[in-house]
């Protein structure tokens, strides 16, 4: 291998900004294509996540544009795609990082709280693939990678049955790509993080605790490494997967968290 391992590739991050100061999952993947020689489209429904990402890519060196867009409509996929297209020619890599999280089993989740999280963890992948796939498709080789959740296969001691639903679709949605374009040079996979300490659960976990201390120290505990993993660990893997290195890697769920998985206690 020569040089980083992404040069000459194309990144569109979809939820590339952060919803809070700091690392978030999608934002820390979308510095990390660049810092591996990708040049990025940072797009996120937050114009101003999006500008700071692409910011911060620009501050290091590298090449970014950002785009506000919304992934549960179709119209604005499709622009993101063709502001893609226009800056850059081509996508080899689409990350699929849009997730919301709800809390309550059946009887406490509203009817339109699991229309919502259906719509944005799971059609947003659908629409963004719509969009992407028929140019991967032209250039004959692309990588997915769709971000699911321990959850979405494990009972990692939440309710929450809208996300974990949707999540674990992300999984049969990715599986039946990789298999349908597998011979067509294109890849999918998913990464499942565990527990992760993101601005995104000071917003969207916190609220199954009494405060934010008790949230990272009971986060910190159900890790068997005794820490939540973060954005980065999430984004490296990214970059693997995205990576000519993983070109023999299709359809697999990545686990990245800390062995959690794994236990059944
Ligand atoms: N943090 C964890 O512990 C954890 C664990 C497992 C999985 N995940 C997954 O990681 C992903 C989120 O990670 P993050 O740290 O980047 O979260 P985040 O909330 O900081 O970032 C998500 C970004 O997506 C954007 N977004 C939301 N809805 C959108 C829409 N409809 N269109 C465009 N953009 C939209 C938000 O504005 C935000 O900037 C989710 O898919 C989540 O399920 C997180």
């Amino acid at each position: 291998m020569s040089g980083p391992r992404l040069n000459g590739k194309v990144a569109i991050v979809f939820g590339a900004g952060s919803i809070g100061e700091g690392w978030g999952n999608g934002k820390a993947a979308a510095a990390a294509y660049a810092r591996a020689g990708a040049r990025v489209v940072a797009v996120d429904l937050n114009a101003a996540a999006a500008e700071a990402t692409r910011d911060i890519i620009l501050s290091e060196g590298h090449e970014a544009i950002a785009v506000a867009a919304d992934t549960t409509s179709l119209a604005d996929v499709e622009r993101s795609v063709e502001a893609a297209r226009s800056a850059f020619g081509r996508i080899d890599i689409l990350h699929n990082n849009v997730g919301i999280t709800s809390q309550g089993g059946p009887v406490e989740t509203g009817e339109d709280v699991w229309d919502r999280v259906m719509t944005v963890n799971v059609k947003s992948m659908f629409l963004t693939c719509k969009a992407v796939l028929p140019l991967m498709e032209q250039q004959g080789a692309g990588a997915i990678i769709n971000i699911g959740a321990l959850g979405g296969v494990r009972w990692t001691g939440y309710a929450y049955c809208a996300y974990a639903a949707s999540k674990g679709a992300v999984n049969s949605f990715t599986q039946s790509i990789a298999l349908q374009y597998a011979g067509k040079g294109i890849r999918a996979n998913c990464i499942l993080p565990g527990v992760m300490d993101t601005p995104h659960i000071y917003k969207q976990i916190s609220g199954f605790y009494q405060d934010n201390d008790a949230m990272v120290a009971a986060r910190h505990k159900m890790s068997p490494t005794g820490r939540m993993g973060d954005g980065w660990d999430v984004a490296h893997a990214a970059v693997f997967l995205a990576s000519d290195e993983a070109k023999y890697i299709n359809g697999v769920e990545l686990f990245v968290d800390g062995g959690m998985h794994a236990r059944c206690n």
